[in-house]
């Protein structure tokens, strides 16, 4: 007999086997019943089975286009079995088909090896599947709990800012209040960039990518006023600023001002207090905008994937109490350059320093 027709013949059998197997090597703080445990084995072995016997045969899909190894794993990651668990009740699915069948009366044949090799095959597809499938659920839901928690604390932040605020200007308040209000307010507005941050990430890992609200923009007027923010708020730092060309386009302004904000002050934090350069100069249909400083380089390593996500600079020297960020601007920077169809790249070694520079379009394609 071949293992397709065996699987469905022997069908309870092996699900049974199984079901003990599987309740076995489940933790014991959980208690599943018989239909929670066997929801989804079935219809991955029939399908494991009619795939043996019709390799080339269409792989059934429920309307949603799903197959069961992605349904199953749905089920899993909502009745929050851990990644571990559903990796184990494939092993018990593969030993259960295989423990039979090689107990069964024996015919030793030549498809004999074949076919178990092509049952294990197809059982790690469907596990390939059932795991890419959880580890997506589980994404997402982290993306939802963390855009909540990004979006609810918006609203007590805007009390204390607004608390700050008043503190800061008060007239009756003496020196040293007035010192405090503006160390909250500042503080108010770092967690301000932080939420922020959070939301675009979750935005933009959701596939929604940032939103553009394009308009008629100057780099040149952005450029001069982010680096004179820096320059009022970070009174030792050397910043030389130079616009070249006529560098105005059709962008989103805010979003742009985004792209300095971050490149100059990771210039200003990673740079140990060297001069900052920022150079916006126009070329033929594009801008280039470029942010210098020397310092320790990037470790090559680290260049590689510089723009992903929660990439951070692990140096020595910073105890992981001052980090003040989440390792997400480069990441954001990069989203927004690319949503303006623009590129962004960086080189840093010892000699020349380092260097962000990003290429914008001056206009949408
Ligand atoms: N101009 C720079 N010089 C040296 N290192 C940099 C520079 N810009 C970024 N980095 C490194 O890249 C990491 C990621 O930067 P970023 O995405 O802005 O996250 P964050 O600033 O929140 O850590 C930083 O932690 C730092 O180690
Ligand atoms: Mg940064």
């Amino acid at each position: 007999m071949r293992l397709a027709e065996f699987i469905l013949i022997n069908m309870e059998q092996i699900l049974q086997g199984w079901e003990d197997f599987a309740r076995n090597i489940q933790p014991s703080n959980r208690s599943m019943d018989v239909l929670e445990l066997r929801d989804h084995a079935r219809e991955i072995l029939e399908e494991i089975a009619s795939e043996l016997a019709t390799p080339d045969g269409e792989r059934k899909l429920d309307p949603q286009g799903n197959t069961p190894a992605e349904i199953h794993a749905d089920t899993r990651a909502l009745s929050g079995f851990t990644v571990d668990q559903l990796l184990s009740e494939f092993r018990a699915l593969r030993a259960s088909v295989l423990n039979l069948w090689s107990r069964r009366e024996k015919t030793a044949t030549w498809f004999e090896v074949e076919d178990m090799s092509r049952f294990n095959a197809v059982l790690d597809r469907a596990l390939a599947e059932s795991v890419a499938r959880y580890t997506e659920a589980q994404r997402q839901s982290q993306d939802i709990f963390l855009g909540v928690i990004g979006h609810d604390l918006r609203t007590p932040l805007s009390a204390i800012n607004i608390g700050a605020t008043y503190l800061m200007r008060s007239e009756e308040a003496d020196a040293k209040l007035i010192q405090l209000g503006s160390r909250m307010f500042n503080s108010a507005v770092r967690m301000q960039e932080i939420i922020d941050n959070l939301l675009d990430f979750v935005r933009s890992r959701s596939g929604a990518g940032i939103p553009l609200h394009r308009g008629d923009v100057d780099l040149g007027v952005i450029s001069d006023q982010i680096v004179e923010e820096f320059r009022a708020s970070n009174p030792g730092a050397v910043i030389r600023a130079q616009v070249g060309g006529d560098v105005r386009g059709h962008w989103d302004g805010a979003r742009i001002g985004q792209v300095y904000q971050n490149l100059i002050g990771n210039a200003i934090q990673y740079g140990s207090h060297t001069p900052v350069s920022v150079l916006t100069r126009a070329t033929d249909g594009e801008v280039v905008l470029s942010v210098h400083n020397e310092g320790t380089p990037i470790p090559p390593a680290m260049l590689k994937n510089m723009f992903d996500p929660m990439r951070r600079g692990m140096s020595v020297s910073a105890p992981l109490s001052n980090r003040k960020n989440l390792g997400l601007g480069l990441y954001i920077v990069r989203e927004i350059v690319t949503a303006h169809n623009g590129s962004i790249e960086v080189s840093s070694t010892e000699v020349t320093g380092t260097m962000f520079t990003v290429r914008l379009p001056k206009r949408a394609a």
